[in-house]
C-alpha cells in the first residue's frame, strides 16, 4: 500500500496530511482481509529498494495474475494537466487532488481515454516551456518499450514502440529540447532461466555495453532513434539532459558493479567494488560518438534540478549522499560548471560540490526536491530551497527540512516536527499554489 504523507506550507503554517493512494490494490487487499502482496515496511536501503523494483516487475509479469491496478503507486509523482499523479512503474498513473486543506484524495486510475495500454514509467517529464509530458512504459514482450507523448491538455499521442534485444528493467529515461533519451541498460529480465529455475530471474549482464537511444521526441516511429554505447552500468535516476552544438549531454547517477543477480526479488550477491556516482555522458549525433565523465565520488543518487531548466542547459544538481545500505546521509549540491576533484575518499565540499547539508549521526532522510523562489527563469537557477524529510533514529522522531539551496547553509530556513514516523520513502515532490488553485477548475 502507499501512503503519501503532504506537507502544505503556507502563510507561516504547516498542516501534515498522510493518506492511502486508494489504487484497486488497496480495495483488494481491504476485501481480502489481508496483504498479499509484499510489504515494504522492513526492506531498508539499497537491496529494498531493489527487492521493491523487483516486486513491481513480478506484479507486471503476472506471476501473481496480475493486471493493471495492482501497482503500488509508490515510487514518485508528478503533475501535469491539472492533476497530481502516483506512480510506480508498473502500473498506470493514479490522479490525486490536493485540497485546499492540504487533504489528498485519489480520483481514479488514468488510462487517458484508453488510450494508455501499457505501463507508465514513474518519472515521466514535463517539458516546462511547451507543459508537455514525455513518458514510457517497459515490458517483457514486445514491444519492450513504448513511447509516448502527452499534450500540454492531456491528450496521449500514438505509442512509438522501441525495439530493443531484450526485456531489461528501465526505470528513467530525460528529454533535451528536441530529442529523448531511452536508456537500454543489461538487468535483463530472463525469460529462459525462470523457467529453468521455476524463479523469476533478474540478471544484470556484465558482459553488455550500456546503450543510450536518442530519438526526436515527436517522432511517430522509432526510425530514426540514434543508439550510443558506453561501458556497461546500471542507472536508476538521471538529472536532466540538453543539448550543446551536436551533442546531447546526459547528467546521470551511474552505477558500477551493480553485481544484481536476483531470484524472486532476493539479491543473491553482495555487493561489492559497487559505486554510485554522478556523470556526465555526451552522445554526438552528428559522429556517432559516445563519450563519458565522472562528476563525484560514490554514493550520489536521487538526483534534483531546479525543474524550469528540464531539457535545457543548467548548472546545480542536488542529489542525496547514501551511506553503505543506501540510506540518505545527506544533501549534496554540485556545480556543474565546476571541474570535479575526483580520486577522493568520500564526498567532500571543493571542486564541484558545492555544498553538502549532513544530517548528522542516526539521522536519516528523503530525496530533496528543489523549490524555486520564483517561478520562471528570470531568477537565479538555485535560488530556492530544498526540502525533505528526515527520520531521526535516535529521538524517533520525524521532520520535515526546508534549507537554502543557494547558500546550502547548515542552519535550515525551517523545521517542521512531524507528528509521526514518515518511513524512509522514494521521491518527493512539491506542488505550487497556483497547481493547487489550478486543479480546483477540473
Ligand atoms: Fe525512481
Amino acid at each position: 500500500m502507499s501512503m503519501i504523507h503532504g506537507l502544505r506550507i503556507k502563510d507561516g503554517k504547516a498542516t501534515y496530511v498522510s493518506r492511502y493512494v486508494r489504487t484497486s490494490r488497496l480495495k483488494q487487499e481491504e476485501f481480502f482481509g489481508g496483504a498479499k502482496f509484499m510489504k515494504i515496511g522492513d526492506l531498508k536501503g539499497l537491496f529494498g529498494l531493489f527487492t521493491v523494483y523487483m516486486q513491481m516487475l513480478r506484479a507486471k509479469l503476472k506471476v501473481l495474475d496480475i493486471t493493471y491496478g495492482n501497482g503500488t503507486a509508490n515510487t514518485a509523482l508528478v503533475y501535469h494537466h491539472g492533476k497530481l499523479l502516483a506512480l510506480s512503474e508498473a502500473d498506470k498513473p493514479y490522479a490525486l487532488k490536493v485540497l485546499e486543506d492540504g487533504d489528498l484524495q485519489t480520483l481514479g486510475m488514468l488510462d487517458y481515454d484508453k488510450r494508455l495500454a501499457h505501463s507508465f514509467t514513474a518519472h515521466p517529464k514535463v517539458d516546462p516551456v511547451t507543459g508537455e509530458m514525455f513518458t514510457f512504459g517497459y515490458s517483457h514482450n514486445p514491444p519492450y518499450i513504448t513511447y509516448r507523448v502527452i499534450s500540454k491538455d492531456g491528450i496521449m499521442q500514438d505509442p512509438v514502440s522501441i525495439t530493443i534485444p531484450e526485456p531489461v528493467m528501465m526505470h528513467d529515461f530525460a528529454i533535451t529540447e528536441n530529442y529523448a533519451v531511452m536508456m537500454d541498460l543489461p538487468l535483463c529480465f530472463r525469460p529462459k532461466e525462470m523457467v529453468k529455475n521455476n524463479q523469476l530471474a533478474f540478471s544484470f549482464d556484465v558482459t553488455k555495453k550500456a546503450r543510450f537511444g536518442v530519438l526526436p521526441r515527436y517522432a511517430k516511429s522509432e526510425a530514426l532513434i540514434k543508439w550510443f554505447e558506453l561501458p556497461n552500468c546500471f542507472i536508476f535516476h538521471n538529472a536532466n539532459a540538453w543539448e550543446e552544438g551536436d551533442e546531447v549531454v546526459l547528467i546521470t547517477c551511474r552505477l558500477q558493479n551493480p553485481n544484481l543477480d536476483m531470484v524472486n526479488g532476493v539479491v543473491k550477491e553482495k555487493l561489492e567494488n559497487f559505486t554510485n556516482e554522478l556523470y556526465e555522458m555526451r552522445f554526438n549525433m552528428k559522429s556517432g560518438a559516445a563519450s563519458q565523465k565522472k562528476l563525484s565520488e560514490s554514493a550520489v543518487d536521487f538526483p534534483r534540478i531546479n525543474e524550469n531548466y528540464t531539457g535545457r542547459k543548467q548548472r546545480y544538481v542536488y542529489g542525496t549522499t547514501l551511506d553503505s545500505i543506501a540510506k540518505v546521509t545527506g544533501v549534496i549540491k554540485f556545480d556543474l560548471h565546476a571541474e570535479p576533484e575526483t580520486g577522493k575518499a568520500q564526498l567532500e565540499v571543493g571542486g564541484n560540490v558545492q555544498g553538502i547539508f549532513d544530517l548528522g549521526s542516526g539521522r536519516f532522510g528523503s530525496e530533496a526536491v528543489f523549490v524555486p523562489r520564483q517561478p520562471g527563469t528570470e531568477s537565479e537557477e538555485d535560488d530556492g530551497y530544498l526540502i525533505f524529510f528526515v527520520h531521526d533514529e535516535n529521538t524517533g522522531k520525524s521532520a520535515v527540512n526546508v534549507i537554502d539551496a543557494k547558500t546550502m547553509s547548515t542552519e535550515p530556513v525551517a523545521v517542521v516536527e512531524l507528528p509521526k514516523r514518515v518511513p524512509y520513502g522514494f521521491h518527493a515532490f512539491f506542488v505550487t499554489e497556483e497547481q493547487i488553485q489550478e486543479q480546483a477548475k477540473l
